[in-house]
């Protein structure tokens, strides 16, 4: 059974085929209002979540199915000391998928070992996002018409910014993506990523720390939240978190059609004065997140031989997984 865990679980010609659905979904809504008539998603969140947890939920909705799940630890029996693997096994029982957050690193993959039904990562720690992945990758597809040849930038929190792992490890497998790396030094990419990714594929890289001095190379401009959560103390968060303001002034020698991305919560690493730049892409990023789910969940539950409701022409929009890059 395929799960999703971490984005190199996807081929690039997977991804493709997850995206491509994603924009047919988008321009024929109708056609999957019932795809998943009688299939149910529960979404397990041991971790807060605001856009993961209810896009999935709105994604589900949309393709007709149904949702139940709990939002925080507290509200389930982890709070009695029943471990990931239980709850994961139970709730395969109750549930065609699942969707799990999980503040430990690993917990997904562990539940994806004993689950019934397919696993979706919806973060683990500061380890892995794979859907804000597929989320970031479709609005990089839409903004910019492509998915190789450019330059990104990634700033803020480096260090523990799951959403960054991912996307240097999706992105890296594209065409001719140099990657500027902007973070304090506390807050540096971490070290098997610059060795197992960058160096050994041979991907084009730099670190900096300050984005006024590479602005205007750049393409993309991924900022990210310096975590309050993954700090071990007060002091350090409290030194490190107004690091980065992206505001108009420094947005004065950026270029024309620059992307600014950012998978959200948002604190104040971008000005508000920023929302309404035509190149503010932030919020068409969050809405991207519902449809790119809804094309995973298909593709998930094609895969595990769930029956779907759709005519024939939208089911064979729906890749095959284990596809070959
Ligand atoms: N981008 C993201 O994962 O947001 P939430 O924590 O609100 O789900």
């Amino acid at each position: 059974m395929k799960h999703l865990i971490d984005p190199t679980d996807l081929s690039v010609s997977e991804i493709d085929s997850i995206l491509n659905l994603a924009l047919d979904i988008i321009d024929d809504k109708d056609k999957y209002s019932e795809a998943c008539k009688g299939k149910k998603l529960a979404t397990l969140f041991f971790e807060p979540s605001t856009r993961t947890r209810l896009s999935f939920e709105a994604a589900m909705m949309e393709l007709g199915g149904n949702v139940l799940g709990f939002s925080s630890a507290d509200s389930s029996s982890a709070t009695k000391g029943e471990s990931v693997g239980d709850t994961v096994k139970v709730v395969s029982c109750y549930a065609d998928i699942i969707a799990m957050r999980h503040p430990k690193e690993g917990a997904p993959m562990y539940g994806a070992m004993v689950s019934d039904v397919p696993v979706i990562n919806a973060g683990d720690g500061g380890h892995n996002h794979p859907t804000q992945t597929l989320t970031d990758l479709l609005t990089i597809k839409r903004e910019k018409g492509r998915l190789d040849n450019f330059t990104i930038g990634l700033c803020g929190d480096l260090k523990f910014g799951r959403t960054v792992h991912s996307l240097i490890k999706a992105l890296s497998r594209y065409e001719n993506i140099k990657f500027i790396l902007i973070s304090p030094k506390e807050l540096r990419v971490p070290e098997y990523i610059i060795s197992e990714v960058f160096e050994k594929n041979n991907i084009e890289y730099k670190e900096v720390r300050t984005m006024e001095e590479v602005m205007s190379e750049l393409d993309i401009i991924y900022m990210t939240r310096v975590q309050k959560e993954r700090f071990f103390n007060e002091a350090d968060y409290v030194r490190l978190k107004d690091t980065y303001i992206l505001d108009m002034d420094k947005l004065k020698t950026a270029k024309k059609d620059l992307s600014i991305l950012h998978p959200l919560p948002r604190v104040n690493e971008i000005s508000i004065s920023v929302d309404n730049d035509p190149r503010a892409c932030y919020f068409r990023q969050a809405m991207n997140g519902k449809f790119v789910r809804m094309a995973l969940m298909l593709t998930l539950l094609k895969d595990n031989n769930c029956k779907l409701n759709l005519p024939e022409d939208k089911l064979a929009k729906i890749g095959k997984m284990g596809g070959a890059d």
